[in-house]
């Protein structure tokens, strides 16, 4: 039985790291652009109905929403050459075109505006499935339309949808070399939902991307189209032992159950190596590649795709590496007793130090010039100093209380601006959290509570 997933894409960064996410699927399930199966694609054995239905006429289509406030990105979507395989009912373009001038709260107020016919969308996709295991999200947090109308988005999924579960892949911005002036205001009341609303995040921060590029491909100030395609290489990635099951983590509730131990640490890092002519055009080296060598890859702070500051007390809270290539069992064991003897990860004193290993085939139609290539999905405390960051750069806005203008004339705003008070204090209290968690007694105080999904719930107690 398929667990399949509906995967919602907001704003134009949104939107753009999900072409390239069906362009790289469709790859690798031998599926053409016209959604057709290619004549070679005949090696069976994947499962393309999780993110994949077939039209009457036996076409592949994703099941994907595409929602935007202006029209530019989604246009080029519909014109480019896998424009055909998505269903057209399946578009939502704002009728007045403006986008949300990266403002949360233009972009939260017309989610509420147009979510009759938003939802009538994914109703429509939900009951077209037969086993709705739940929900992508593929946004930015800095603007005003993947952040508004993306944080409106998982309010009324949790509403409507409250077993199902919602993990987002969320793109936080450069805190370091800021391109958007009100981007703490957006990312704050964002962190607020992705907190409240949502089973599990992947943080992908477009500094680190910028780093990754220039580092590991050779890139300078690379395009988001560079960006988005490391971007489009981890969501694929994590998406492999749903979409070439083996006999564990072979559905989201399995990989969300593994890495988060406790409801609201729920953030997730991701580290890949290596990144090659496959993955990035321009991408240079070929190393040679044994699964030790991966494994201690991603393990390094260089390669992990957000940026943060660990402190010494900072610590994994799970990990789980996805492997892909011709790796065996004894390798993964001998490298995870190597990794053991030198130290080279430390995990909190409550709970089980170990990393999870899932070895997963590879689309037999993508040539590869490496013989394992690896993912690391990883829970760290050290992702609250990202949080933080957000956090201290909000108060040096707020204390001068700067472009709260366009803020107030929006209806959340118009007579208070509680509203950012009490996001401040969600974030402030799930970096206490995560702060916490490196304590031994962390669970003795009654920390780690919250009220996990029925589904996630009931695997986890399981
Ligand atoms: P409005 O423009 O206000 O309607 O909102 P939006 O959600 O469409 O804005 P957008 O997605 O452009 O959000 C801005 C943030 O996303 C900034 O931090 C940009 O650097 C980043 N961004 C925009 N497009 C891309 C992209 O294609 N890839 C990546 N990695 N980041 C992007």
């Amino acid at each position: 039985m398929p667990r399949e997933i509906i995967t919602i894409q907001a704003g134009q960064c949104g939107n753009s790291v999900g072409q390239q996410f069906w362009q790289q699927l469709c790859v690798e399930h031998g599926i053409n652009a016209d959604g057709n199966l290619s004549d070679t694609a005949t090696l069976g054995g994947d499962r393309k109905d999780v993110f994949f239905y077939q039209s009457d006429d036996t076409r592949y289509i994703p099941r994907a929403i595409l929602l935007d406030l202006e029209p530019r990105v989604l246009h080029s979507i519909q014109n480019s050459s896998y424009g055909n395989i998505y269903n057209p009912e399946n578009f939502y373009i704002h009728k007045d075109g403006t986008g949300a001038g990266n403002n949360w709260a233009t972009g939260y107020h017309m989610g509420e505006q147009v979510q009759d016919e938003v939802l009538d969308m994914i109703d429509r996709e939900a009951d077209g499935s037969d086993s709705l295991e739940g929900f992508m999200l593929l946004h930015s947090i800095a603007g005003g339309t993947g952040s508004g109308l993306g944080s409106f988005m998982l309010e009324r999924l949790n509403d409507r949808f409250p077993k199902k579960l919602i993990q987002t892949y969320t793109v936080f911005p450069n805190t370091q070399d800021p391109d958007i002036v009100v981007q703490p205001y957006n990312s704050l009341l964002s962190m607020k939902r992705l907190t409240q609303n949502a089973d599990s995040v992947v943080v992908l921060d477009n500094g680190a991307l910028s780093r990754i590029a220039a580092d590991r491909l050779h890139v300078q100030n690379p395009s988001f189209q560079q960006t988005n395609q490391l971007v489009s290489t981890v969501m694929s990635a994590s998406t492999t032992t749903l979409r070439y099951p083996g006999y564990m983590h072979n559905d989201l509730v399995g990989i969300v159950a593994s890495l988060i131990p406790t409801p609201r640490c729920h953030f997730l890092m991701t580290s890949y190596t290596p990144f090659s002519g496959e993955n990035v055009e321009q991408a240079k080296t070929v190393r040679k590649t044994t699964v030790l060598d991966v494994m201690r890859r991603l393990l390094q702070p260089k390669n992990r795709m957000v940026s943060t500051n660990p402190t010494k007390k900072s610590c994994y809270m799970s990990i789980l590496n996805i492997i892909q290539g011709e790796a065996d069992p004894t390798d993964v064991h001998k490298s995870l007793l190597r990794i053991r003897e030198r130290r080279l990860a430390t995990f909190i004193p409550w709970g089980p130090a170990s990393i999870q290993v899932a070895l997963t085939r590879k689309s037999p139609y993508v040539p590869s010039s490496h013989r394992v290539s690896g993912l690391m999905l990883a829970n760290h405390t050290g992702i609250a100093t990202l949080f933080k960051r957000i956090v201290s750069q909000y108060n040096a806005l707020r204390k001068r209380n700067a472009f709260l203008e366009s803020y107030k004339r929006e209806p959340m705003f118009e007579k208070t601006l509680e509203e950012f008070d009490d996001a401040k204090e969600v974030v402030q209290g799930l970096i206490a959290e995560y702060e916490d968690a490196e304590n031994e007694d962390y669970l003795s105080r009654g920390n780690g509570e919250g009220e996990p999904k029925g589904e996630v719930g009931d695997k986890r107690v399981g």
